[in-house]
């Protein structure tokens, strides 16, 4: 297969991770007979320095006519100026919305050998596998936003249709696991979350009979996912919520930095990305942990090329060099490999 690839490395540690993966890609693209044609571009502030735009129409053009995107992550403190009218989160907000990439798949597993780094008891990290699949191109992120006087105002939209879409998502993706989804919301406070509970309610009803739906308010799903992280699977909710949310459930694998995520819409191209934002603190000193964005990857392959025997490769090699007991600075504080080196052991594992 041939895939074209647009490449948005970004701010801080998002080119030294994308380059990592990049490395992971090219390996499994020889071991398996495919080709890669990649395009890079910039996004967020890297692109404000180059053109004025956190997303510039150089970069939208060719991510539209790739079949895949890979992206490291956006903003740092030289554009957070809270004066600032142009921002590098716009850039990928943005993306995520000219794509309608309206579901973010957010996978939470916990991997055996990392379990001491986690600050709960090993008992309750047992059977942990959490899909979370958060909206992505509604609600608060997306809503008019303005000032009156000394007011700001944000506001929280959604339609029947955007539920709709990506509960139906949720709940095709929970068929392939245990049949359970649970739905996450304020509905006590939020007319928004009122309308998620209708609208979930009556899908799951009319079209998912075979999969057992759930509902619980946010503030107390913040609680039972780290005290019962194990009694759920597939997690869907609103924008803010599932933001929140998945920081939190990355405690559950030991690093912020493994997570991936995978942005998807009803076609075109998506976007891979880690769930990690650019951490300008550590950046540009080869010490990121690349396995986020490596697993990005597998889920690019899985999802935009159907290539699940190399997407499974790509999780085994990592599941394997993290047994071996290879760790980066996030996951050990002795012998930590850098960035470069831990990229390097996955794919010569594939
Ligand atoms: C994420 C990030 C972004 C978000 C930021 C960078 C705009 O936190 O992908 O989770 O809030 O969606
Ligand atoms: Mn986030």
């Amino acid at each position: 297969m041939h895939m074209r690839i647009a490449v948005l490395p970004g701010d801080g540690i998002g080119p030294e991770v994308t380059a990592a993966a990049l490395q992971v890609l090219e390996r499994v693209a020889q071991r398996f007979g495919h080709s890669v044609d990649v395009h890079e571009a910039l996004i967020g502030g890297a692109a404000i320095d180059a053109t004025g735009s956190p997303l510039p129409d150089e970069t939208l053009a060719p991510c539209r006519d790739s079949d895949a995107i890979l992206l490291g992550a956006v903003g740092g403190p030289k554009w957070s100026d809270p004066g600032a009218t142009v921002r590098p989160e716009q850039g990928l907000l943005r993306l995520r919305s000219e794509l309608g990439l309206f579901a973010n798949l957010r996978p939470v597993t916990v991997h055996p050998a990392l379990v001491d780094l986690v600050p709960l008891k090993a008992e309750r990290l047992q059977g942990v596998d959490l899909l979370v699949v958060r909206e992505l191109t509604g609600g608060i992120y997306f809503g008019e936003k303005r000032r009156e006087g000394d007011v700001a105002i944000d506001g929280c939209r959604y339609s029947v249709l955007e539920i709709e879409r990506v509960v139906r998502l949720a709940a095709q993706l929970a068929r392939g696991r245990t049949r359970r989804v649970t739905q996450v919301d304020k509905a006590n406070v939020l007319e928004t979350s009122r309308l998620w509970r209708e609208v979930t309610t009556r899908v799951m009803r009319e079209e998912f009979p075979d999969v057992a739906i759930e509902h619980q308010l946010v503030d107390s799903m913040a609680m039972h996912l780290i005290s019962k992280p194990s009694a759920f699977d597939v997690i869907v909710t609103e924008n803010l919520f599932g933001d929140i949310l998945t920081d939190e459930a990355a405690v559950l694998a030991g690093s912020l930095g493994l997570l991936p995520s995978a942005s998807i819409g009803a076609s075109g191209p998506g976007v891979y990305e880690p769930i990690h934002g650019s951490a300008p603190d550590i950046a540009g000193r080869n010490i990121a942990n690349p396995i986020g964005t490596i697993l990005s990857v597998a889920m690019m392959l899985r999802w935009s090329f159907k290539l699940e025997a190399e997407a499974a490769a790509i999780e085994k090699a990592v599941s394997d060099v993290l047994h071996s007991g290879a760790r980066t600075a996030d996951l050990s504080r002795e012998n930590s490999l850098g960035t470069d080196a831990m990229a390097g052991l996955i794919a010569a594992q594939i």
